[in-house]
């Protein structure tokens, strides 16, 4: 039996929480070393999984006892950490967006390309196992020749202001995960149109960004993608995809908890809330990701499994619907 692979994770916060346990509950990853900027998070999440923390990112990146790094603090500090686990040999999971800049994007895509050691982006939905058998399904011609993708993703709720001013806007910040999603189904995309909204919060609106947008991408042979997104959802975190084609249609609706129903006087079939957020609705996804990320550093890169072109192709597509809902046009796009 192969050793477990021996991460160093940068980052402890939010997202940095959830792979930290995916390490840890998975029998082939073990969490060496973790490292934040504020050391007492690193020092909590080592008592709770194990290892030892640091405050230096680049000094775990760098350690001999590492195989594999998980990038998971805030954007700005991705493609430096990227780069000096490349520089180090070590395999990348690197959280998404790669930078809100595309020409820092660009600055490593070579060294990436390059590289002998797995990058893996974090683009936690393609694993989610409902959309993940949507997908294979529609691959196997079930739908026929694919025509239409419809996804729905609004969040619970919207982010304080102080968040969005720097979060890159609600293309980048939020519908990044879309176009990605949009692209494991038709990867060659080649227009896209965007109306972005001011529909309900002041503070996004002073902030100048939107807090709700309905984006079209075209893709190579035709099909075409809509991605309606929102940052308020009274009913929960609402994340859908609708695949339409010649022979018929796949359908993935929200998860609930448990699928007990209830009937009464006043209501008929009436099921559990839907998922909150993230954390509980990709709870398997996330997962998966990571199972996905170990067998790749072991030789065993699944198809489908996203990569820094797929990081980078996101954030074009993000950059041109920012575009054309600013400047009221279709913007073409070329992937390659
Ligand atoms: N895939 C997903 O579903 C998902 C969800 C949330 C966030 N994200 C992404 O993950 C990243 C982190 O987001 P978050 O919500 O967890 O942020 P967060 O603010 O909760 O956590 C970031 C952590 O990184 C630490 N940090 C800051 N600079 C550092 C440095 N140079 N070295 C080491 N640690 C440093 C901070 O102290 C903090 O603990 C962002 O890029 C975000 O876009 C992805």
């Amino acid at each position: 039996m192969s050793q477990p692979v021996r991460f160093a994770l940068i980052g402890t916060g939010r997202i940095g929480q959830v792979h930290a346990a995916s390490i840890h509950r998975s029998p082939d990853a073990v969490l060496t070393v973790a490292a934040d900027a504020i050391v007492a998070g690193a020092e909590r999440t080592v008592a709770q999984h194990g290892g030892r923390a640091t405050a230096d990112a680049l000094e775990a990146i760098a350690a001999d006892d590492v195989d594999a790094v998980v990038i998971a603090s805030p954007t700005p500090t991705h493609v430096d950490l990227l780069s000096a686990a490349l520089d180090a040999g070590k395999a990348v999971l690197c959280e998404k967006p790669i930078d809100l800049d595309i020409t820092r994007v660009d600055a490593v895509r070579d060294r990436a390309r390059a590289a002998s050691t797995p990058v893996v982006l974090g683009f936690n939905r393609r694993f989610d196992p409902h959309f993940a058998e949507l997908r294979r399904r529609v691959q196997a011609g079930e739908v026929g020749r694919l025509e239409h993708l419809a996804i729905t993703s609004r969040d619970p709720e919207a982010p304080p202001s102080d968040y969005v001013r720097v979060s890159g806007g609600i293309f980048r910040d939020m519908a990044i995960h879309d176009f990605d999603m949009a692209r494991s189904f038709v990867p060659d995309i080649v227009s896209v149109t965007a109306v972005g909204l001011r529909q309900f919060d002041a503070g996004i609106s002073e902030a100048g960004d939107f807090d709700a947008a309905v984006t079209t991408l075209v893709g190579a042979g035709g099909e075409s993608v809509t991605i309606t997104n929102s940052r308020h959802s009274a009913y929960g975190y609402d994340q859908r995809i609708e695949a339409f084609g010649a022979d018929g249609l796949l359908e993935v609706g929200n998860v609930t908890p448990t699928l007990v129903r209830s009937s009464s006087a006043s209501a008929s079939s009436v099921g559990e809330p839907y998922r909150r957020f993230f954390l509980e609705r990709y709870r398997d996804a996330y997962e998966l990701e990571l199972a996905a990320f170990v067998a790749a550093v072991r030789g065993d890169l699944a198809p489908g499994v996203p990569g820094f072109e797929d990081g980078r192709a996101a954030l074009v597509l993000a950059d041109a619907a920012e575009t054309s809902a600013r400047e009221g046009r279709t913007v073409a796009v070329d992937l390659s």
